[in-house]
């Protein structure tokens, strides 16, 4: 088979590491991947995920199979349905949703609403729009702190605010009604905070049935001890040692299966990955977000624990035979350190040499690179804010961590920075 990956980050290096261990595959294409994907045996492409134009060109001339989607930005926008309903290419399965199934988390308002509709369990809510804030302030009103405000539409990440206090929360909401985020603010939900460790869980559907990959828990923050600004994500942990079987359970009778049976009886055409982010409450799962894509840094340890042929899934996602495949999960612990550029979640500076010439060969650790490029002279860079992430296998945590921090140590560039807590807190 050839499959086209879409994307560039650790997530898709991922994918691609686990695609490429199919025996199903020919050639992986990456669109346009990075400096990981390419030396990993799979072939880049010049061609930018959301260029729906490019990439049906590219899947007609090279007889691609298969395409899958790492990034939410070409779901949202309908690429899915682009193929669907183009004649030439209606036969070549795209693994991620319609645009319709997409609104989970194109739309913080209508997944809001989806779960109202479906019951699951989720923080009270109201959303407004500009012609409402008085209302909306009035709302406010009625809350503790802190104040959780979220703009409807996608903002890279930067969308959801978190203060602390009431007047802050009044004069932000004011600022992203009157365009802080452009038109993806110009509805904004306002919820209740709720306070507890967060999980994220990822199943892949077919529309109609659903396996469970394993879970993992990412590090938002810059600083340890989970302090400073908001990132991409500074690491990953899996397996996540609360969500035992007794709680996954609960998550999968309240939230995965209403979910994938609320899309499916509200005829939302959905056939790739859900990535529920939840929080758990004294017990209680509760959704925070939807993501219609897999988890970064998340994926570059749920990866390594998935045991199973991932061409294997996908090809029952396409189908919608994916009860008749087999899901498998490596006992094995993982943790993913990640490298990030100086001044990174805020300024910073590419194009700096990475010198990976102390690392070693090693069963137990794999490099993922993020943001990398291959200069002209084939020099690897940096090229982004997140660099790299170092995921490595254990069979305790803290070993998969000696080993992740241990390679963390012996990649330089320029300004690199990591944090030293992943994982001490679980
Ligand atoms: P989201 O983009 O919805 O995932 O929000 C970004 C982050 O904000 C989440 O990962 C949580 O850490 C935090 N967050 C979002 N909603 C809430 C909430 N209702 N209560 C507490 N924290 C939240
Ligand atoms: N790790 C969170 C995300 O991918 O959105």
């Amino acid at each position: 088979m050839k499959i086209l990956l879409l994307g560039s980050g650790g997530r898709e290096h991922a994918l691609a590491w686990k695609i490429l261990q199919s025996p199903c595959v020919e050639t992986l294409f990456v669109a346009p991947g990075n400096a990981g994907t390419q030396a990993s045996g799979a072939v880049n492409v010049a061609l930018k995920a959301d260029d729906f134009e490019g990439v049906k060109r590219f899947v007609l001339a090279e007889g691609v199979d298969m395409v899958v989607v790492g990034p939410e930005d070409p779901l949202v926008k309908g690429i899915y349905d682009s193929f669907r309903d183009d004649e030439a290419l209606s036969r070549i399965p795209v693994i991620g949703p319609s645009k319709a199934g997409a609104q989970l988390e194109g739309s913080k308002d209508f997944a809001k609403q989806f779960m109202r509709r479906h019951n699951i369990p989720t923080a009270a809510y109201q959303t407004f729009d500009g012609n409402h804030l008085a209302e909306g302030l009035a709302f406010l009103e009625t809350l503790q702190p802190p104040y959780v405000l979220k703009a409807d539409g996608l903002c890279a990440g930067k969308g959801v605010l978190i203060v602390p206090t009431l007047d802050e929360a009044k004069r932000e909401l004011e600022e992203m009604l009157g365009g802080m985020f452009g038109q993806a603010s110009a509805r904004v939900v306002i919820e209740e905070f709720l306070s507890g460790i967060e999980c994220s869980v990822f199943v892949l559907t077919d529309g109609r049935h659903y396996k469970i990959l394993p879970e993992a828990k990412d590090y938002k923050r810059i600083g340890e001890g989970d302090t400073g600004l908001n990132t991409g994500g500074m690491g990953s942990v899996s397996p996540v040692p609360f969500a035992d079987a007794e709680w996954m359970q609960k998550v999968e009778d309240r939230i995965i299966r209403p979910t994938v049976e609320g899309l499916a009886s509200e005829g939302l055409d959905y056939k790739g990955f859900i990535f529920f982010g939840l929080i758990n409450c004294n017990g209680d799962p509760k959704v925070i977000e939807y993501n219609c894509r897999m988890g970064d840094p998340e994926t570059e340890t749920v990866m390594l624990r998935l045991g199973s042929d991932i061409v294997d899934l996908f090809k029952g996602v396409a189908a919608g035979d994916l009860d008749q495949r087999s899901l498998t999960i490596d006992p094995r612990k993982a943790v993913c350190v990640m490298l990030v550029s100086g001044g990174y979640p805020g300024s910073y500076k590419k194009g700096f040499p990475i010198d990976l010439s102390e690392v070693g060969e090693s069963a137990d650790t794999v490099v993922f690179h993020a943001g990398t490029a291959l200069s002209a002279d084939g020099q690897v860079v940096t090229a982004g804010g997140r660099v790299i992430g170092v995921s490595s296998y254990g069979s305790t945590q803290a070993e998969a961590m000696a080993r992740s921090f241990a390679v963390a140590n012996q990649i330089q560039f320029e300004g690199k920075y990591f944090r030293r807590d992943i994982g001490s807190d679980l």
